[in-house]
């Protein structure tokens, strides 16, 4: 409680705060302030002594966990990890409840899906989630696209940004990827003993464009985005349509708002490609596809290229 007060106190000061004004306006000692000093620093946040007193070297939309008010609990920040994925498995592992959040403003190893690494400029949003949801692994999938779903809303109601969702787990505006999704699992006797999803969000960074495209959400509106802001929004939502879960309805909203189904894609695992029209999402997340040779076939996992119909040019269909 004292902790929380006086992270409160030093993220909403312009200025460095003096110990002696802490322990005033705190009616506690001196010394008192500087053990809770010591004790945030050795949660991982970086609060600088100055002349003129403490300065916490945070931006005010800085998702710390007391902005979380009763989930505060279940989040942990850190300034900087190899990945959020490997600390959420070693939490879900000891043990940590359902709807625990692992945030890091910085990642030394961000990981994309198949086996890509995922860039974490300062100034997005990386977190993952540990899930404990209590079903059948077959079912994990239409997770992930229920948490493309709620970005989506989260997007359009923190930012006014129109975002789309591309098949298996990405968040696109106009063909450029704003954040994606990447979740393992372990289980037991095919029930999920927990899942952790990985989200990456383009908020206020400046992301990579290497091979393909990105934009933040910066970028498209010219405004910043109070990143725990979006955070407690996104999570309200999530936990909200968990609680209720219904895999057929998840379905049903994701095809609404898919810009995959009725595309010619390729897709492509980490041994083979095949290509198709993409006609439906059956029951379980997979793609429905029609092949050429008049068969359908249904893929569950891989990367997904959009192939536009190229009108007008002789050059290869270009892929988004
Ligand atoms: C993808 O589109 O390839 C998935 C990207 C997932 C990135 C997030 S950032 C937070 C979490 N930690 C990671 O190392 N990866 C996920």
């Amino acid at each position: 409680m004292m902790k929380k007060r006086i992270l409160e106190m030093l993220q909403q000061s312009p200025e460095p705060l003096a110990g002696p004004e802490i322990s005033r306006r705190l009616a506690v000692s001196r010394v008192a302030v500087w053990k809770h000093i010591e004790q945030l620093r050795k949660s991982g946040l970086e609060i600088e002594s100055t002349a003129k007193g403490y300065r916490l070297l945070t931006t005010p939309d800085t998702p710390l966990p007391y902005l979380f008010g009763e989930r505060s609990s279940r989040i942990h920040y850190y300034r900087e990890l190899d990945s959020t994925m490997n600390k959420a498995t070693v939490l879900a592992r000891e043990g940590c409840p359902d709807g625990t959040v692992v945030i890091a403003e910085q990642q030394r190893q961000g990981r994309g899906r198949m086996q890509r690494q995922w860039q974490s400029e300062a100034g997005g949003l990386y977190f993952s989630i540990v899930l404990r949801p209590g079903l059948p692994a077959r079912v994990c999938p239409v997770v992930n696209l229920a948490v493309a779903l709620d970005l989506v809303d989260s997007l359009e109601s923190c930012c006014g940004i129109a975002a789309r969702v591309k098949w298996p787990n990405d968040v696109l505006v106009d063909g450029r990827k704003i954040a994606g999704i990447l979740s393992q699992m372990e289980v037991e006797a095919d029930q999920v003993t927990f899942l952790n999803v990985g989200i990456g969000i383009n908020l206020n960074n400046q992301p990579a464009v290497a091979d393909k495209p990105a934009v933040s959400a910066i970028q498209l509106t010219g405004r910043a985005v109070h990143r725990a802001g979006f955070l407690a929004d996104f999570l309200h939502r999530f936990e909200e349509r968990m609680a209720a879960f219904s895999p057929a309805q998840t379905i049903a909203a994701w095809k609404a708002q898919s810009i995959t189904l009725g595309r010619q894609v390729k897709i492509a695992t980490l041994r083979e490609t095949c290509e198709g029209l993409a006609i439906d999402l059956d029951e379980d997340g997979g793609l429905v596809l029609a092949m050429a040779d008049g068969t359908q076939r249904t893929v569950f996992f891989g990367d997904c290229f959009h192939q536009e119909a190229a009108e007008g040019r002789n050059g290869p269909a270009a892929l988004t």
